[in-house]
């Protein structure tokens, strides 16, 4: 049995912290209400030019380092993103240049707020088949420069950065990936979507000032989804590996919102204290928020090597996954 190991972790965030205060001079808002409904007291915004292939990049460096991989032992580099650099080439690609992982094939994958664990099973399932044996996978977004900073309802919620993980090909004990799980459920853009600048309607004067080129979401409906998929989402995992929740070490979920994290770790009966949280000081970072918090828990010592860790996230499409690594 080959599993796949997480040999090198890191993460990166933007220095400039944006504070619930600063918030309440830009839309009608108060840290009591972003705070009682999210969880939230803080969020990072990349400064003018840095993009999300700066961001990853910084990140999958600090991974490799940790790893102790030569650069060109990287075979696959899979980025996790839904604020690419530019639509194309990928943000991938741009990383593989700015890294120098010459030896690499590089492609996105575009799964809303799961992405970072939607990457990590095509690269499970790559080193599982024997095809590659060191695979870079990284989740990373600029959540900012598609947020609405005249819409109360989402721009209170959103903020940037990014992590990655080096996985390695092991066969002498089970020590790396259990099980990655993935659903997707079209048909609900009307409550989470960014319309413009694809094909369906491409930037035009018109799109800008309907804004467009913005996320539009409806987030008590999204709320509901959150908390029931999560949850169905983790149980699955949990019975798949035939565990019990108590037998899970720590559990670290997309970091959306406090409510969403509190309910979802109730219904799994998970007591909090296993429940690893930073979202009151970056917001809900997407793809990032998974290995952010997996690289802060790794380096405050709660993910120590045999630990066993529950990841699950929930995102645009609709789209949600889950994973059980043994550490
Ligand atoms: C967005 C979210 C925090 C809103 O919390 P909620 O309890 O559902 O609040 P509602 O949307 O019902 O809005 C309640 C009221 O607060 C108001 N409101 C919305 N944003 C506000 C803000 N930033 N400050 C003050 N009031 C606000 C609304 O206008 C509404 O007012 P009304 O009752 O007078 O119409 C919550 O629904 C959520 O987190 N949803 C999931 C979002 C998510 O995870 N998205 C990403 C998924 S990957």
């Amino acid at each position: 049995m080959i599993y796949s190991k997480v040999i090198g972790i890191g993460s990166f965030v933007p220095e400039r912290v944006l504070t619930n205060d600063e918030l309440c001079g830009i839309v009608d808002t108060s840290d009591e209400w972003i705070t009682s409904r999210t969880g939230i007291k803080e969020r990072r915004i990349a400064e003018k030019g840095l993009t999300t292939s700066d961001i990853a990049a910084e990140a999958a460096k600090k991974a490799i380092e940790l790893s102790g991989l030569n650069p060109q032992d990287v075979e696959l580099i899979l980025a996790g993103t839904i604020t690419p650099d530019m639509i194309f080439p990928s943000t991938s690609c741009i990383v593989q240049e700015k890294l120098g992982l010459k030896n690499a094939a590089a492609f996105d994958i575009s799964a809303g707020c799961s992405g970072f664990i939607y990457s990590l099973s095509v690269a499970d399932s790559f080193i599982k088949s024997g095809k590659y044996k060191n695979v870079l996978v990284i989740g990373a977004d600029l959540l900012s420069r598609i947020t609405d900073y005249t819409d109360r309802s989402t721009c209170v919620l959103f903020g940037d950065g990014g992590g990655a993980v080096v996985l390695t090909a092991n066969t002498e004990n089970t020590r790396g990936i259990l099980s990655t799980h993935m659903h997707s459920e079209g048909g609900h853009d009307d409550i989470l979507m960014l319309k413009g600048g694809g094909s369906l309607m491409p930037a035009s004067l018109e799109s800008v000032n309907s804004r467009e080129h913005y996320i539009k979401m409806k987030g008590s409906e999204l709320f509901r989804y959150a908390v029931n998929y999560l949850k169905a989402v983790a149980e699955e995992a949990i019975e798949f590996n035939n565990l019990k929740a108590e037998d899970i070490d720590l559990f670290v979920p997309h970091q959306a919102n406090i409510r969403i994290i509190e309910a979802t770790a109730k219904k799994l009966r998970f007591p909090m204290e296993k429940v690893f949280i930073n979202v009151e000081k970056y917001g809900n970072t997407s793809s990032g928020s998974i290995p952010i918090a997996l690289d802060e828990a790794y380096k405050s010592g709660r993910l120590k090597e045999g630990s066993l860790v529950l990841i699950d996230a929930i995102g645009a499409g609709l789209t949600w996954a889950s994973s059980i690594i043994r550490w």
